[in-house]
């Protein structure tokens, strides 16, 4: 049966790919984006089947329009795909204060401003399902990345809580956390830097940049791929609260859940030792 899925930044990277998964294998779809013009590819395949809108996430009533006129011409919202978002790669002391607050405005509170505004709509159908794109950022901490990292980890921990919230309304809720996927994501018209440069991290930071120079356009994830990976989430009658994508990906969440057990296994004496009132 069709859905209406509504992604967004859907211009390019991960968004179009999941767009183009979603448009050939029939769904309606509203895709958004700070750039309008960009969506015409995508527009001019189904016309019928596909309403372009532009969003800037960080605009919460930008967001509740969008909604409302998602709603006016396909009636519903099936599937919510957060995926707007982009990279601070700086050591954290070489941001600036506006740098986190950009960070979190996109990547955090731009979730939120789409959850707001489609979860009313999802609790009346008593359905939906909500993929937020989070990252392996999101479940082991980079350094180089450090307010990348927490901002994914608020998308993960947030997707966590969420689900149990509204589970009860039929609604699923799935943090998607890529590895390295081919995207403009380190390329310079996305990856942000940080805005201070201290000489104590001049050598890292050269690191950080030559590495994400050196990955630019070389990841071997495949956006379409993970489109079509994330229909396959969404027919399934018990999807994951966190889904892997890629190889890189289910390593990464493998070591860390290895790292974790082995540090909680290590400590759990004085883990222990903090107990002592009785109730
Ligand atoms: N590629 C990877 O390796 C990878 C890995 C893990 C997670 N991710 C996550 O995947 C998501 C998509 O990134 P990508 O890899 O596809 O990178 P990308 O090719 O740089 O695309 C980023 C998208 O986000 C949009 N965007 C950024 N800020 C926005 C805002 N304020 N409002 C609306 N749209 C905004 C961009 O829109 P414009 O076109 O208007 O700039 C663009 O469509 C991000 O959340 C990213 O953190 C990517």
């Amino acid at each position: 049966m069709a859905e209406t899925w509504f992604i967004t930044g859907a211009a390019r990277g991960l968004g179009a790919g999941i767009a183009e998964a979603a448009l050939a294998a029939g769904h309606n779809l509203v895709v958004s984006s700070r750039r309008l013009e960009a969506l015409q590819r995508l527009l001019d395949q189904a016309p019928e089947r596909v309403l372009a809108l532009h969003l800037d996430v960080t605009d919460e009533a930008a967001g509740a329009r969008a909604v409302e006129a998602a709603l006016q011409r396909f009636g519903r919202v099936d599937v919510l795909v957060n995926n707007a978002g982009y990279g601070q790669l700086a050591p954290f002391e070489e941001n600036r204060p506006e740098d986190a607050d950009k960070q979190f405005a996109t990547n955090v509170f731009g979730v939120f401003n789409l959850c707001r505004a489609v979860l009313p709509v999802m609790r009346q159908q008593r359905s939906g399902h909500v993929f937020n794109i989070s990252s392996v950022a999101g479940l082991a901490g980079m350094g180089g990345a450090a307010l990348y990292c927490a901002s994914k980890f608020a998308v993960a921990g947030f997707s966590e809580a969420l689900s149990q919230e509204v589970a009860q309304f039929g609604i699923h809720v799935t943090a998607v956390e890529p590895g390295g996927f081919r995207t403009d994501f380190l390329d310079a018209s996305s990856a942000q830097f940080g805005g201070r440069n201290l000489g104590d991290y001049a050598a890292f930071t050269a690191k950080v940049k030559a590495s994400a120079a050196a990955g630019n356009h070389q990841q071997a994830g495949d956006p379409l791929k993970l489109g079509e990976a994330l229909l396959t989430l969404a027919a399934s009658a018990l999807p994951p609260l966190h889904f892997a994508a890629g190889s890189d990906a289910l390593k990464v969440a493998t070591d860390k859940l290895k790292r974790s057990a082995a540090e909680l296994d290590q400590w759990q004496g004085l883990s222990r030792s903090t107990d002592g009132l009785s109730a």
